[in-house]
């Protein structure tokens, strides 16, 4: 699918899963608007990008957490660009982010640290999809994509980490479910001119403890954990006219894990 022209800004997109979806589209065509908190992995990334795909990119350095910072990002890049026609909502604060009170027992997770992930997961793409709209609209293609995960519409299994230093935090599957119910509110409301849709991904192998690893394998259905390539079709797929009739869905690649 050719994206030759069409500008995507990807939130956390010099992370793992962002990294792959950033050379997702520019193999497709897109030019790359990288937004994440450190500008020297951005810089990197960007440049790579270009010298790979041999398309164009804009770093942008950004503290997500920070809502007047977060509401420039569309200016920014329709001054660079001229247009904003992709917007994947990718940045999260995760399970083995080291905040205080996070991946810890539930006794000990913090009101403080709920309210900051509710604000990166969740109310950053508030503010991004309603500052990107008026751009998205006017590209004649515009669609969302926001990054769900699994711990937003099933609950954790905790026999998968039992005698782990391993935690689940609930601030992080309350901040994930809010991102697939904001995903159906936003296409209804955003039709017809942008499409919204989620990709909820299933757990990525990340050199988990093989305890842990033996447990998820075993409970999900294609006996595997997640690998970033898994997540390039469902990528292209959503951001490009491929799923030009689809909106408001949530593409669930998990493996399996949530069937049962
Ligand atoms: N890794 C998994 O197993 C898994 C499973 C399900 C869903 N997901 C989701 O996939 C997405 C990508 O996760 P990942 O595994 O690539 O993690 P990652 O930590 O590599 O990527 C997250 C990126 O977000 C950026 N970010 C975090 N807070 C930020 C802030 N305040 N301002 C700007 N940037 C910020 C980080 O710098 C990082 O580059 C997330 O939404 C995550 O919830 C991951």
């Amino acid at each position: 699918m050719d994206l030759t022209g069409r500008v995507a800004v990807i939130t956390g997109g010099a992370g793992y899963l962002g990294r792959t979806m950033a050379n997702t589209l520019a193999e497709a065509g897109a030019n790359i608007v990288i937004v994440d908190i450190n500008k020297e992995k951005i810089d990197s990334f960007c440049q790579e990008l270009e010298k790979e795909w041999q398309i164009r990119t804009l770093g942008i350095a950004v503290d997500l957490e920070n809502k007047d910072e977060r509401r420039l990002i569309a200016e920014k890049v329709v001054a660079h660009f001229g247009s904003l026609d992709i917007l994947i909502n990718n940045a999260a604060f995760v399970g083995t982010s080291n905040l205080t009170g996070w991946g810890v027992p539930f006794e000990q997770q913090e009101t403080e640290t709920w309210r900051r992930a509710l604000e990166v997961n969740l109310t950053a793409l508030f503010d991004l999809t309603q500052s990107c709209a008026p751009y998205l609209k006017k590209s004649g293609h515009g669609s969302i994509i926001n990054v769900a995960s699994i711990y937003g519409i099933v609950g954790p299994d905790p026999r998968l980490y039992e005698g782990l230093p391993m935690f689940n935090p609930a601030a992080y599957a309350a901040s994930k479910g809010g991102v697939v119910q904001f995903t159906k509110w936003c296409s209804t409301v955003l039709a017809p001119d942008i499409r919204v849709n989620a990709i909820t991904p299933g757990g990525i192998f990340r050199n988990q403890a093989p305890a842990f690893l033996e447990r998820y394998e075993s409970r999900t259905p294609l006996r595997r954990m997640a690998h970033e390539d898994d997540f390039i079709g469902a990528t292209v797929f959503l951001a490009s006219d491929l799923s030009k009739y689809i909106t408001g869905q949530n593409i669930v690649v998990d493996g399996g894990f949530s069937v049962w």
